[in-house]
């Protein structure tokens, strides 16, 4: 690692595929820090199974994602890419802070009350202590900043709290993290209900494009997308969400501005210029789906990269846990 440099750490859980959102709202903006930053991309396991999951599915999504991540130009020379399960100091660091992080905190997070909700009968203690699993990925290799939705901020936040109140028992041992938006991070919204996020759990529907969708589908779901009842291809996010969210998508995969766009179809209906979103998407994901499939078919080089990250990952880790056992009075652990 580069000492010179600011480290940033994110993750994503392997709990769905990757989408067209997980791509333009997070990960395209990863490759463009690999060069000015430390950067840690995590598979976040542990954190998926706070909700039920089928372990084939999970196994198989897990290490979809880590060839996706490679696929979309996250350089795994540039940057750790591993698997949160596989270094063990993030459970063991989690016990620690769960010690430091209160009841009432973990309670008032709004993540944490909307999956109760949602899953009414299985509100597990990992659901409840989720936050300190994700504090203790952040704390453990001194980061500086997370890369994250707005969804998220809250979580960064707690990570701090947790920091500063360790920090001020026993003395400086963490860097305080921040919630890092990047400015281009478009939000990338339903294409069936444009005025929700687009999400991996709509995964099965038209409402959401996944990363290693075909062409026909997703053509299919361009032509779907929900519009309005105007007929002008006009930016407008608060009377306009499904267009201005075709709008912002085209953007992305073709580099025009909103501007262009207006003027390429002026006078145009939403038929063709829903053909010419999907096709632009078809070609920005083309090289990915591609690249993803390639990666598969290497099991060997896939379970390299990942143990490579793992180590990598373990040796910042330790130093970090090692710390913490000590200023909070574990004895020496031993090394066999
Ligand atoms: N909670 C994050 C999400 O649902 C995933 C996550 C887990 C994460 N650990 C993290 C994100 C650490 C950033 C940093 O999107």
């Amino acid at each position: 690692m580069d000492t010179q440099k600011k480290t940033i750490f994110s993750g994503i859980k392997p709990s769905g595929d990757l989408t067209l959102g997980s791509y333009i709202g997070a990960i395209k903006n990863w490759v463009n820090l690999q060069e000015e930053y430390n950067c840690l991309y995590c598979i976040v396991d542990m954190h998926a199974i706070t909700v039920r999951q089928e372990p084939a599915l999970l196994r198989k999504r897990s290490l979809a994602q880590l060839a996706q991540y490679v696929a979309c130009g996250i350089d795994p020379d540039k940057n750790i890419l591993y698997i949160q399960s596989h270094v063990p100091a993030h459970a063991e660091l989690s016990w620690v802070l769960g010690c430091y992080t209160m009841f009432g905190e973990l309670s008032r997070m709004t993540q944490f009350k909307d999956k109760a909700a949602k899953n009414e009968d299985n509100i597990n203690a990992g659901l409840f202590t989720y936050p300190v699993l994700m504090a203790s990925d952040i704390l453990l290799y001194q980061t500086h900043l997370v890369p994250v939705g707005e969804d998220q901020k809250q979580h960064v936040e707690i990570a701090r709290d947790i920091a500063k109140r360790f920090n001020g028992v026993y003395s400086e041992t963490f860097i305080l993290p921040e919630p890092f938006i990047p400015k281009t991070g478009a939000r990338i919204m339903s294409l069936q209900e444009p005025e929700n996020k687009m999400s991996k759990s709509e995964m099965d529907s038209d409402g959401c494009i996944c990363l290693l969708d075909e062409p026909d589908t997703i053509m299919r779901a361009f032509r779907k997308a929900v519009t309005d009842s105007e007929t002008c291809v006009r930016f407008d996010s608060e009377n306009k969400k499904g267009i201005s969210n075709l709008m912002t998508i085209y953007s992305v995969a073709t580099g025009k501005n909103f501007e262009e766009i207006e003027n390429e179809f002026d006078g145009c209906g939403y038929g063709d210029f829903k053909l010419a979103v999907g096709e632009s998407v078809v070609e920005l994901l083309r090289p990915i789906r591609e690249k993803t499939q390639d990666l598969l078919k290497n099991k060997d080089y896939l379970e390299q990269l990942y143990t490579e990250g793992a180590m990598k990952a373990s040796r910042i880790a330790s130093k970090t846990l090692d710390k913490v056992y000590r200023k909070v009075g574990f004895v020496k652990k031993p090394r066999f």
